[in-house]
């Protein structure tokens, strides 16, 4: 008798948020111009999200660019906004065929015209799908963030749509770009930093954290598998003291 195809089982984590960090040093590694490797890098997205509905998760957030990567060179920050614009263009078919949904997090304002409107052109594209939901984070900072939600919730109560003592921990995410999203089960930043650089500040307060000493470009599916199963082994007691049966 045939045996029955096996199902991966799907325990998650649900929601992985990623740092995609090394691009620079891993082209320097190859004495090639960073933005060689932040090339290299985007090319490894397509796989890690192609990976996640067999290992369980649903929902991927990527961080690609911080409120204060704007510190850096006139001519890196023009040839990763230039490839933004060339992945969304060239990724959008794919990512939709996939079944992938795709939203951006992060301040719109200061990105170019062009960009925003690929931004959302790929994010309506892809409104209906539901397989992976990946969400990329453009000119995103946890602080920029927070501030910016507390404006629109200080406009709201300034208009007596919400009283002050209304608001509590439930309020605030609701005025956050990931307002739609689950909080990070785990967040994994690549290279060997181990800091978090402003990403999801709010929203990563019980995160499990990986830090890897993988450069970004060099990220494989197999290593993405592996750090999702150790997390599976994790104790998350949010406080609380586990009671084991
Ligand atoms: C991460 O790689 C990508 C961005 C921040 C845009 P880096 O560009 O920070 O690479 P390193 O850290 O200099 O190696
Ligand atoms: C964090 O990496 C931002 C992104 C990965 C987009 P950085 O390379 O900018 O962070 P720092 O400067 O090392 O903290
Ligand atoms: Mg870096």
């Amino acid at each position: 008798m045939a045996e029955a195809p096996t199902v991966p089982e799907l325990h998650g984590p649900g929601h992985v948020a990623i740092i995609m960090d090394g691009n620079g040093r891993w082209a320097g590694l190859r004495n090639r111009p960073r933005l060689y490797g932040h090339h290299a890098g985007a090319k490894r997205v397509r796989e890690i999200v192609e990976s996640c509905p067999d290992i369980g998760v649903k929902y991927l957030t990527i961080f690609a660019f911080s409120t204060e990567n704007w510190k850096r060179t006139q001519v890196e920050v023009s040839g990763l906004m230039a490839l933004f614009r060339r992945y969304i263009t060239k990724e959008m078919r794919n990512l939709s065929a996939f079944g992938v949904r795709v939203r951006f997090i992060g301040d719109r304002e200061r990105l170019d015209d062009k960009l925003t409107d690929l931004m959302a052109e790929l994010e309506g594209v892809t409104a209906h799908n539901s397989r992976v939901h990946l969400t990329i984070a453009i000119n995103y900072g946890g602080r920029d963030e927070v501030a910016r939600a507390t404006k629109r919730l200080a406009a709201d109560v300034q208009a007596g749509r919400l009283l002050p003592q209304d608001v509590d921990e439930e309020t605030l995410p609701k005025y956050l770009d990931t307002c739609v999203l689950p909080d990070p089960d785990l967040v994994i930043r690549t290279s060997g930093e181990a800091r978090i650089s402003n990403f999801l500040l709010w929203q990563s307060a019980y995160s499990e954290y990986e830090f890897i000493d993988t450069l970004w470009p060099d990220f494989t599916k197999a290593e993405f598998a592996r750090l999702c199963a150790a997390y599976r082994g994790r104790d998350r007691r949010f406080g609380a003291v586990k009671v084991r049966s």
